[in-house]
């Protein structure tokens, strides 16, 4: 039973939850949604975060990868997203392109989400060398979310989706990201595909909260794609991914059903269908009978 279904009103998540939740041991949820309706679902779940990723690239506009995906559309999806949030945190990822020239650049953009968005923290990939970048952006007041590990706005650089820190090199260049967030002071940091040893490692070392995404259970917190636990990406899932779920099933068997009815003509039934007020059809039957007569 939830709190709020015995009448306790839920508590709104800011940063500040994030690290009492850290301090109290208690797991931080955080989903991604990128529209009014499914950002509205996952809040009223009781979810803490939702992320408008730059994953919409793919969920949602069928891009390959997260490299294409404007400042503008993922403005546009977080305002959507934030009409549907009420209670959870509304992280916005910073699209690829959208930070990494300089600091202006990045503070110029992670404004943009809070002024024309209404998100609460942004999302910034990138360890040790970002992290004077990602200070400029908390000292202008705004909350930023670190992301170390599986970065996939480097997929070029990585030369694909691999998991990181398998090395002692890996391990300790991913230490010295983790703690170079912690100093910078961001709200929390997501660990992305690395191993779960690693992942304990950093949780044990830092203040911040960690949220894992195939980092393994010892994280502070984990974080998935909605549309991975609801088999709406057509390809097969990574190691990581729990299905909840299958909205593709529920959407073709959907659009197949009302095909068959309409084909059928058995869409709309008479109690779906809008009927003349009895006046204005006797009115129209006796415009018809007139005319009828006319015609004679
Ligand atoms: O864009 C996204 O969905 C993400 C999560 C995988 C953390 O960055």
């Amino acid at each position: 039973m939830s709190l709020t279904s015995i009448g306790v009103p839920r508590q709104k998540i800011t940063v500040a939850t994030l690290r009492e939740k850290k301090a109290q041991s208690q797991p931080i949820t955080c989903l991604t949604a990128y529209d009014y309706s499914s950002a509205r679902l996952v809040d009223e779940a009781g979810i803490d975060i939702v992320l408008v990723g730059d994953s919409l690239a793919m969920t949602m506009l069928g891009h390959e990868d997260t490299l294409s995906v404007t400042m503008d559309e993922m403005l546009h999806h977080t305002r959507a997203a934030r009409r549907g949030v009420k209670h959870a945190l509304l992280m916005a990822d910073m699209p690829f392109g959208s930070y990494h020239a300089d600091a202006n650049d990045a503070l110029r953009n992670a404004t943009r989400f809070v002024k024309e968005a209404g998100a609460e923290i942004v999302k910034i990939e990138g360890g040790e060398k970002r992290a004077d970048l990602i200070r400029r952006v908390i000292d202008a007041e705004i909350p930023v979310a670190g992301h170390i590990g599986l970065t996939p706005q480097s997929v070029n650089v990585m030369g694909g989706y691999k998991v990181q820190g398998k090395s002692l090199a890996g391990v300790e260049q991913l230490m010295r990201d983790a703690v170079a967030l912690d100093r910078a002071g961001v709200a929390c940091m997501i660990l992305e595909g690395i191993p779960r040893e690693v992942a304990a490692m950093i949780t044990a070392e830092v203040k911040t909260p960690t949220i894992g995404i195939g980092a393994g259970l010892d994280c502070d917190g984990q974080v998935l794609v909605l549309h991975d636990i609801l088999n709406l990406t057509f390809a097969p899932p990574a190691k990581f991914v729990r299905r909840y779920g299958d909205a593709a099933e529920l959407i073709s068997h959907a659009a197949q059903a009302f095909r068959a009815d309409v084909h059928s003509r058995q869409y709309p039934a008479e109690s779906e269908s809008y009927h003349l007020p009895r006046e204005t059809q006797a009115a129209l039957e006796t415009v018809l009978a007139r005319k009828q007569a006319m015609k004679r």
